[in-house]
């Protein structure tokens, strides 16, 4: 293993009714800033519990509506002009990734004299921000627990990750009947989501890490047992709460311990892909993870080799390495197909005219993939698979 810090400061308040944590935890008479998306917490009452918990801790209640699915650096900007000029003191955030992801975005631009793009390219260093928290809707990305955001310019056609110690979540309500309202095909996006974290993580290259690959291969079979279950029954409180914690798991530094974090080329290249054509995150995903398998295991199949015996059930006996790890690799297609997720780039209407820009966007940070390091070449060959 490596050493490794294990920090994480976000107190999560998981459970059916624990919304009513924001009035026990808030101070009284906040400036707050409420922070949500397109709507759909009025449709599913969850506007309505938060504001009588504020309205119990005597807050100001200011809001931002409309953040985008990707959420937009203009969106941002307009929070954070509201929290500079109504001295906001607390900013909640309401809904899925891209909610939380852009509320990040506020509390650090918040406290920075300049335009919040300037810290999101690491221009400018984060020296301080509001402190937020905030009320999960959509099971995911993990952005609930983690210190991480992904902000589009639409301007530049870039859709960049960025981070800071100083834009963990003070708190997250993750109250799993707040998710019955996810259709179905955000749901299964979530599902890839959370997949993709962990199988990300588990692509590491340190040695001696039972521990956590027991527990990455044991976050995946959960999925895969839970997942079809929950598509069955889109209101089950028994599966939304399983992959509620699933998804906040898969991404909050947990399965990083002592190891070199794994490799993320998959999604530098769907990020480069959205900046573009903004499809959803997890739909990305679902069609370049397998390919991306499938293109490491010509060189190396021994770990994709251990996801197929350990998380798929494949036996390995009488097959080479390479055949074990390409059953592996069309094991976790046929589950996600299964599920009904996008598997090709045409299923969104995407061709190969705009791969020059997809790829260049990909090295938009240099470093892209660590179990395999990619060059420009190995991603254009994961987007021709992808077609
Ligand atoms: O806008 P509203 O009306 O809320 O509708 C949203 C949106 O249309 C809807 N939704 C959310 N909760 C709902 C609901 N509909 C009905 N009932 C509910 N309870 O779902 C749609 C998608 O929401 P969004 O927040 O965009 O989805 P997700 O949570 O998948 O977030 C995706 C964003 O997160 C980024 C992605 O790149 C993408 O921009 N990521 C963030 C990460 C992080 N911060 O750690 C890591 C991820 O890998 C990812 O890159
Ligand atoms: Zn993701």
């Amino acid at each position: 293993m490596n050493t490794f810090l294990q920090y994480n400061p976000t107190k999560l308040f998981f459970g059916k009714g624990e919304v009513q944590q924001i009035s026990n935890f808030l101070d009284k008479g906040l400036n707050v800033l409420v922070v949500y998306g397109g709507g759909s917490i009025k449709k599913n009452g969850v506007y309505e519990d938060v504001i009588v918990e504020l309205n119990k801790a005597g807050a100001t209640i200011f809001e931002l509506s409309g953040v985008e699915p990707n959420p937009r650096l203009t969106t941002v900007r307009k929070g954070v002009d509201i929290c500079k000029t109504e001295k906001i003191d607390f900013i909640l955030a309401v809904g899925g990734g891209s909610v939380i992801d852009c509320t990040k975005a506020i509390s650090a631009g918040a406290k920075y004299d300049g335009d919040t793009w300037d810290l999101i390219t690491q221009k400018a260093p984060i020296e301080n921000a509001l402190p937020f928290g905030t009320v999960l809707t959509l099971a995911a990305t993990g952005s609930e627990m983690n210190s991480i955001s992904v902000i589009t310019n639409w301007e530049t056609k870039d859709k960049l990750g960025w981070g800071s110690p100083l834009v963990y979540p003070t708190f997250s309500i993750l109250d799993p009947s707040y998710t019955f309202s996810v259709p179905r095909d955000q749901t299964v996006y979530g599902i890839v989501d959370s997949m993709s974290h962990a199988l990300e993580s588990y692509f590491h290259r340190t040695e001696n890490t039972p521990m956590i690959d027991g527990f990455i291969e044991s976050l995946l079979r959960t999925a895969i047992a839970t997942g079809p279950k929950l598509l069955e029954d889109l209101e089950s409180f028994e599966h939304r709460e399983t992959m509620m914690y699933v998804s906040t798991t898969a991404f909050n530094g947990t399965l990083s311990n002592g190891t070199d974090g794994g490799d993320w080329a998959t999604h530098r290249i769907e990020h480069a892909i959205s900046a573009v054509y903004d499809i959803p995150h997890g739909g990305g995903l679902a069609i370049l993870f397998p390919n991306w398998l499938e293109h490491v295991l010509e060189e190396d199949p021994s770990r994709v080799k251990q996801l197929a015996v350990n998380v798929f059930g494949i036996s390995p006996d009488n097959k080479s390495d390479i055949e074990a790890a390409k059953e592996g690799a069309k094991a976790l297609r046929d589950f996600w197909n299964s599920l009904g997720a996008p598997n090709k780039l045409s299923d969104y209407n995407i061709d190969d005219s705009e791969f020059d820009a997809m790829v260049e966007k990909t090295f938009i940070k240099p470093g892209v993939g660590t179990y395999k390091e990619m060059d420009r070449d190995s991603v254009r060959d994961i987007l021709k698979r992808s077609l």
